[in-house]
């Protein structure tokens, strides 16, 4: 029998309600498919920072090597938000991004045809949406060098962050891009802003380029201010979407309202040796605790590992119909809910996937 080893880093907030819930969908899969699991935790982010005084517990990042893949949940919150910038939650994250080169982060974003009324958005918008939208995870304005702050005598400061690509992390993200294309409708819109950033420039040079191997997937460049209005304009234009890094985080959150809410949205990321499974939304403050986040994100990324890291395709789409089904029959967490659905909690959500998913096996 085949065993995975799988690094649990559930994080804080809501990452510490859904993560389990995926990890019980995974135990399911791997019963029904007759595949082990190993399952190993380590702390991250806050909760990391509040034990071990470091924002990726000692150990953490060499658990996450020697593993077939990563199930990350959620870190930040505003407990944390006076420490020092080098020890924020968050950089346990982006240590994590950078040390396993995790360049490629796929975030898929479907407005699933029973959670059209979830949106706020018009259904006459959002219907029939489905996009994937890459972003490049380990360069730009996250990691660019110099950065910092400097501080003036006269009581003044100035604080600098630099966007900055290589033309080699540009290919590389590119190529995903196109690849990942050719698989869906074909149709890739490179994300920038070449009126005005040289580093804009440059991608779209590079990008340009890479297209000629690809002359099957039809390329457009389209400015990012212009996408952000598009996004909530004419949705279902898109079908695979490539940017950096800091445009990706803000149009994926944006991409996240057609599909419903945050709390359906699962991410993969990819590149390095080990991959790392995560939903786009945080730690949700406001919530935690209260036993009513959506597991849908965590439980859908679970799909994603195990398509992506384990190539068990067939259990990532039993995995995906249980979630479809379950939405079929009306159930909804409070994110979702809409008038006329029963609203469950995160736990009993969760139940209701696994009978679904059990029912398949
Ligand atoms: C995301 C998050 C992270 C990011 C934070 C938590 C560092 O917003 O994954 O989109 O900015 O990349
Ligand atoms: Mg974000």
């Amino acid at each position: 029998m085949a065993t995975y080893r799988i690094a649990v880093l559930p994080g804080d907030g809501i990452g510490q309600e859904v993560t389990p819930e995926a990890v019980r969908v995974l135990n399911v899969v791997g019963k029904g498919a007759g595949v082990g699991f190993e399952f190993e935790e380590a702390l991250v982010g806050g909760a990391a920072l509040d034990a071990t005084g470091v924002p990726l517990a000692p150990g953490a990042l060499e658990l996450c090597r020697a593993s077939h893949a990563i199930l990350f949940g959620a870190v930040g919150g505003p407990t944390w938000d006076d420490v020092p910038h080098e020890k924020r939650p968050e950089r346990g994250l982006l240590a994590l991004r950078k040390e396993l080169d995790l360049y490629a982060n796929l975030r898929p974003a479907k407005c699933f045809s029973m959670l059209v009324d979830a949106s706020p958005l018009k259904r006459s918008v959002v219907e029939g949406t489905d996009l994937m939208v890459i972003r490049e995870l380990t360069g730009g304005l996250y990691f660019g060098e110099p950065r910092g702050v400097e501080r003036f005598a006269d009581g003044g400061a100035r604080a600098v962050n630099t966007m900055a690509y290589t033309s080699r992390e540009i290919e590389r993200i590119a190529r995903t891009g196109f690849e990942v294309a050719r698989k869906r409708r074909k149709r890739l819109a490179s994300v920038d802003k070449a009126n005005v950033l040289v580093v804009s420039q440059l991608w779209r040079e590079v990008v340009t380029r890479v297209g000629k191997d690809y002359p099957d997937v039809t390329l457009e460049h389209v400015l990012v201010d212009n996408c952000a209005m598009a996004l909530v304009h004419k949705p279902t234009q898109f079908d695979t979407i490539v940017t950096e890094n800091t445009f990706g985080d803000i149009l994926s959150d944006e991409a996240a309202i057609l599909a419903g809410s945050m709390g359906m949205l699962p991410s993969a990321s990819l590149g390095g040796a080990v991959g790392l499974y995560e939903p786009v939304h945080g730690t949700a403050p406001d919530i935690a605790g209260k036993g009513i986040a959506n597991p849908i994100a965590a439980i859908l990324s679970a799909a994603m590992l195990l398509r992506y890291a384990l190539g068990l395709e067939k259990d990532a789409e039993r995995v995906e119909r249980a979630v479809l089904r379950v939405l079929e029959e009306g159930h909804r967490t409070a994110d979702i809910a809409h008038v006329g659905t029963k609203t469950v909690g995160t736990r009993e959500m969760a139940d209701l996937i696994v009978r679904a998913l059990e029912a398949q096996y």
